[in-house]
């Protein structure tokens, strides 16, 4: 049995300088494409699906199966809710055994987030899950949506930290899911001012699109989960678009989510080949 906790998988990857994936599942194709590919590489990953997606894929099923793939895998494997934006959503995730959770609080007043935050620690507590919340806001909303990205302020981020005790902490730095419109140009003196006030791990939404160069120098700045979900998305849609059938696509969508997990994780870094 490999279910594990987001909150230990990404303490111990921070202990080794790497970050972990995070990919976005949205049938039983990607999971099993994402797992096989973290096997492979031998290292703890995480799948998650948003809120906003639980209308193509429910909870009560899609998280059933990873719940199961996770438990089966033979590394450790996170099972989390990405954007959680009710608390109904949030506590079904729970009862359906997820180790962890998101809270978006990010458009809410600063002393909201916060309230709120709290409230889901409160609820998490008792099944043992952890939580990341948001600070600034993403870019475009994890199905699409046009919504203005707003880089955090690193003095109400490091407040916020210290007053919820949050997991994890996604941090805006002009990220933005989906598909940037030419090169991202991140913030990192955002998270340096914020690695000197607080030590939470930092999670890297919108993921799709950074380079390599970047994953890495947000790693050493304390990003410890880093989301990838649209890469996915595109590759398995056009390996769909190339099958002959029903099963062969089944096929091709699993080999594509594989190569997207296969490409990242190790940009990431892999468990265990701590650099000296
Ligand atoms: P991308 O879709 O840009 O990879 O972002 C993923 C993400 O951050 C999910 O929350």
């Amino acid at each position: 049995m490999s279910l594990a906790n987001m909150r230990d998988l990404i303490l111990r990857a921070k202990e080794e300088r790497r970050a972990v994936g995070a990919f976005s599942v949205s049938s039983i194709d990607m999971i099993l494409g994402v797992v096989a590919a973290a096997e492979e590489l031998n290292t703890p990953v995480i799948l998650q699906v948003a809120e906003s997606r639980l209308d193509v894929s429910p909870l009560r099923v899609l998280g059933a199966a990873m719940r199961a793939a996770a438990e089966q895998a033979r590394v450790p494997v996170a099972v989390h809710l990405d954007h959680g934006v009710t608390f109904g959503c949030i506590r079904q995730a729970l009862d359906c055994g997820f180790t962890s959770v998101m809270f978006d609080g990010s458009r809410l007043p600063l002393e909201e987030n916060i309230a709120r935050t709290r409230e889901v620690i409160a609820m998490a507590r008792p099944y043992g899950a952890a939580v990341e919340a948001e600070i600034g806001s993403v870019g475009k909303t994890e199905s699409g949506e046009a919504a203005p990205a707003v880089c955090a302020d690193p003095a109400e981020g490091i407040r916020f930290a210290r007053e919820t005790g949050v997991d994890a902490l996604a941090v805006a730095i002009g990220n933005a899911h989906g598909v940037y419109v030419g090169s991202p140009n991140l913030r990192f003196e955002v998270l340096e001012e914020m690695r000197r006030g607080c030590d939470t791990p930092f999670v890297l939404h919108g993921g799709t699109g950074i380079s390599d160069d970047d994953f890495r120098r947000a790693i050493a700045l304390g990003m410890g989960k880093i989301n990838i979900a649209t890469a996915t998305f595109i590759a398995a849609y056009q390996a769909a678009q190339e099958s002959s059938d029903y099963f062969d696509m089944s096929r091709r969508m699993t080999a594509a989510a594989r190569g997207v997990a296969q490409r990242h994780i190790p940009i990431f870094g892999l468990a265990g080949q701590k650099e000296a």
